[in-house]
């Protein structure tokens, strides 16, 4: 028996990281005011297949699709930000008091190439910000957010890369296909040149760089204000003291992105742990011409755990063992107590004290405590480490 490929079971000490960092983004997102949004997995293909652009790795391969009983095409959504559209255009965000800030989290689906970091079922924290008039001041506390967000989760050695796509990006997409139409391209290259040019940019193959080198810049392409406004958001980053690099070759999978996009890379892993940026059209082209600009980034749950120190997160495990039958209730109620600074338990197996231990140990708690009449009566208890064997008497009031 075995599991589909690419999907994995998440347990184990991933299974405690997974929960521990769940908690801490769900708490990060409700601090900064975002609203939970639950979304259903599946959604109508159109949702997608319209949207995110049909020559996009995730539309014209990596959508998991089917027909249901009633002949709906149907996919297991491949990311959150066409749902959130769904769902603004079908309640109607826009007549709405705005902003509206969402935060989502749950199970995407693409049919990638399974490897390190990238599955075919993967989990996103996904936030968006829709309706707020003021752009420049979002686009620079949305990516702030996303700074914080990596922050907390302890994830090192991570470089954001930025870049602005010009208005005129079909203007763009001329000059580079102009350009790399005659070069020697990699096969796979040559495959995007007439499908999605842009994705060129993104190669990793040495001769494709190598040509890349003299392409069209996209920053040739930028009109004045648009220059501008590349200048200011790389003073506000200095000021926050946020460490970017503007990358031209930035311009993300998804054909949503109309101006400012970002990515976190985690140098080791060599992937975005996060990405995003402005998409004022995707409203306007769900609803028949209505506005909502709107700004948002998600951030890849598997591939955040294995960039992050899982010790950063864990508490001591704390075992109680009860020595005498009439102190089983002190000993639950102190169990409660002292869950502000241990992880902390009752052991359930062993028929004696030693056993207890042991089992104790088995289960890989750091430190147990024996409560019997004793400790009640002098209001103490003592705290042993397993592995050292060192014990420390603290006062308890039962
Ligand atoms: P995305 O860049 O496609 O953007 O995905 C965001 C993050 O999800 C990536 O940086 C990566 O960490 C993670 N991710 C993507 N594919 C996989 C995979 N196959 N396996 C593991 N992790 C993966 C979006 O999805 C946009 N909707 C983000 C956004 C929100 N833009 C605006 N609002």
């Amino acid at each position: 028996m075995q599991s589909v490929r690419g999907f994995q079971d998440i347990h184990k000490q991933d299974a405690i990281l997974f929960d521990i960092m769940n908690a801490k983004v769900l708490s990060f997102a409700q601090f900064n005011c975002f609203e939970s949004l639950h979304l259903p997995i599946i959604e109508f293909e159109e949702i997608f297949a319209n949207h995110l652009g049909d020559d996009s790795d995730v539309v014209s391969k990596e959508m998991y699709s089917f027909v249901d009983k009633s002949d709906n095409r149907i996919v297991l959504r491949p990311e959150f930000t066409a749902s959130v559209m769904r769902y603004a255009v079908e309640n109607s965000l826009d007549k709405q008091v705005l902003p509206k800030k969402f935060f989502s989290f749950g199970p995407l689906f693409r049919y990638d190439r399974p490897q390190k970091g990238r599955y075919r079922q993967f989990h996103q924290y996904n936030f968006e910000i829709l309706g707020a008039s003021n752009e420049s001041h979002t686009d620079v506390y949305g990516i702030f957010l996303a700074s914080e967000l990596i922050k907390k989760l302890e994830v090192q050695n991570v470089i954001l890369n930025v870049n602005i796509l010009p208005k005129n990006i079909e203007l763009y997409k001329k000059k580079l296909y102009d350009y790399l139409s005659n070069k020697n391209l990699s096969d796979i290259s040559k495959h995007r040149l007439s499908k999605n040019v842009l994705r060129i940019l993104d190669s990793k193959e040495e001769c494709d760089i190598e040509i890349l080198k003299n392409a069209p810049r996209v920053t040739d392409f930028l009109e004045e204000e648009e220059l501008k406004y590349r200048k200011f958001i790389a003073e506000q980053l200095q000021e926050l003291k946020i460490d970017f690099e503007f990358n031209d070759n930035l311009v993300r999978g998804l054909d949503y992105y109309n101006s400012v996009v970002f990515e976190f890379i985690q140098k080791d892993l060599g992937l975005a742990v996060l990405g995003g940026g402005r998409y004022n059209n995707l409203f306007t082209n769900m609803s028949n011409g209505r506005t909502l600009p709107a700004f948002g980034f998600a951030a890849g749950v598997e591939r955040l755990m294995l960039a992050t120190n899982i010790s950063a997160f864990l508490r001591p495990k704390l075992g109680i063992i009860c020595a005498d039958e009439e102190c089983l209730s002190k000993c639950l109620q102190m169990i409660n107590s002292l869950q502000e600074m241990y992880d902390c338990d009752l052991i359930l197996n062993g028929s004696s004290i030693t056993k207890q231990i042991k089992k104790a140990d088995q289960l890989k708690y750091e430190f147990i405590s024996i409560i019997g009449t004793t400790e009640i009566q002098k209001k103490e208890m003592t705290i042993k480490e397993l592995s050292t064997g060192v014990e420390k008497i603290v006062k308890y009031d039962y």
